[in-house]
Order: structure tokens, then sequence, then C-alpha cells
């Protein structure tokens, strides 16, 4: 695996701007599979500074994000289609339709997770999929014991998962289930760029990238993929070494 280890949140959001950049440039329509959480903020702040100087153009490229909650409107703060607009989408220039959010709501969340699915091959499948992680090693919203071959679906979210990101955007409360790519639809990805910062990250990094491949932790299973490119600050990188 390609580990790149930064002195500091701010450069290694540049780095992974960056390499955003360079797969748009190499590829204008490239499709690109987006994350939310507090560690991508910093590298789509970034792309929007790219993109305000003439160093990116996203007139071609497609986007799929990983994740929404379920029963959550598009409109509500804590969405991450909201997310995404505020922190990307409405600073830059992706064609109109061109970005997916999966839908929280609906009468048929299971067939509407199996036309995401559609949409993505139809698309031509993801070039460059960027990960978080989160502190149970799940990437995307696939917790710990997700199947490796699981594909977009309904998921229950785990206690720890609800209350961290409840701490983190300070929402009040959040629901107990999402739609999430599954673990196989991120596999097949060409590239994956997974992100992490601060030393909180810094033992579930280890685990996911030292230790061995199991279900238990979500992210090894990235070990198993030919191209991944894991962008991580000082502090999250501290225990690598030991292991
Ligand atoms: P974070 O979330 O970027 O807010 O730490 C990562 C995740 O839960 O996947």
């Amino acid at each position: 695996m390609d580990i790149r280890v930064y002195r500091d949140y701010h450069e290694m959001s540049r780095a992974a701007a960056q390499i955003i950049a360079d797969q748009i440039r190499s590829k204008p329509d490239s499709v690109l599979g987006l994350a939310t959480g507090s560690t991508p903020e910093g590298m789509y702040a970034e792309l929007v500074k790219m993109y305000r100087e003439g160093k990116v153009d996203f007139s071609k490229a497609t986007s799929f994000n990983l994740d929404e909650y379920v029963g959550m409107d598009p409109s509500d703060p804590r969405s991450y289609h909201r997310f995404m607009r505020v922190n990307l989408f409405d600073h830059v220039n992706f064609a109109p339709g061109k970005t997916h959010v999966p839908s929280g709501i609906g009468d048929n969340l299971d067939e509407q997770a199996m036309e995401y699915e559609r949409m993505i091959a139809a698309a031509g499948g993801i070039d460059l999929q960027v990960l978080g992680i989160g502190m149970n090693g799940h990437i995307g919203f696939n917790e710990p014991g997700s199947p490796f071959d699981s594909r977009t679906r309904v998921v229950d979210l785990s206690e720890q998962t609800v209350s961290v990101n409840r701490e983190k955007t300070e929402a009040e409360s959040l629901p107990t289930q999402a739609v999430s790519m599954g673990m196989g639809t991120i596999l097949q990805s060409r590239r994956i760029m997974l992100l992490a910062n601060g030393a909180g990250k810094a033992e579930i990094v280890s685990r996911a990238f030292k230790g061995p491949i199991t279900t238990d932790v979500p992210a090894s299973v990235l070990q198993r993929h030919p191209d991944v490119i894991v962008i991580l600050d000082a502090p999250a990188a501290r225990l690598l070494d030991s292991k």
C-alpha cells in the first residue's frame, strides 16, 4: 500500500486535493467516489480554491457519494446531501445531474440502492474513491462485520458511530440507519484514496493497515486492493512503525 504521511492536516488536505485534480486532468470525465465527514473538509476547501484559480475543471466529471442517513431530507442541515453542497457542489462546476448522493428517503430504499449500483455501473464504474475511516474501522457506513462482497444497501449504525457523529456535528439526534455503498462496491473502484488525521485515529489506522485482514476492521480489506493511497497526518501515522 502506498502510505503517505504529511506534517499536518493542511498539508495532507492539499496533497489529497492534488490527487483528485490530477485524476481529473488525466481523465476529464472521471467518475469520483466522494466521502463526507470532518476529515475531507480541508480537501474540499482546497479543491474549491483550486477551481477558483482555474486549476481544476469538474465540467465533465461525475460523482457518487458513499452514503446518506435513512429518513434524512436532502435539505436537512445534518444530511450528507447538504454537506456536499456546502463543502463542494455549490462552489465548483459539476454539470447538472452529474453529482449523486444515495437517497435516504423513499418507499423502497432497497430498490433505490440497487438502482444506485446500476447508475455507478452505467457511468463506467468509479475511477477514484475517496474514503475516511471511522473509529471502529468502518469505510462508508460499512460497520464491523459487513461482508466484503456487500453492495449498496440499508445498514444499521453502531451506537459508537451515532454518538461520535452526533458529537462532531453537534446534532441533537441522528438516524440509526443509513444507505451505504457496500464493501464490494468500494473495492470495485479502480483507485482508492483513504484519508485520516489526528492522534485519535492512530490506533485504528495501524489495525487497518498493519493488522490482519478481517471484517472486524472493515478498512483492513483495502490491503487486498491493488491501488490504494493512504494519506495521513503525522499524528494519525504515529503507531504505524511500531507494529
Ligand atoms: P470523520 O469520519 O472524517 O468525521 O472522522 C470518518 C468516518 O466516520 O468514516
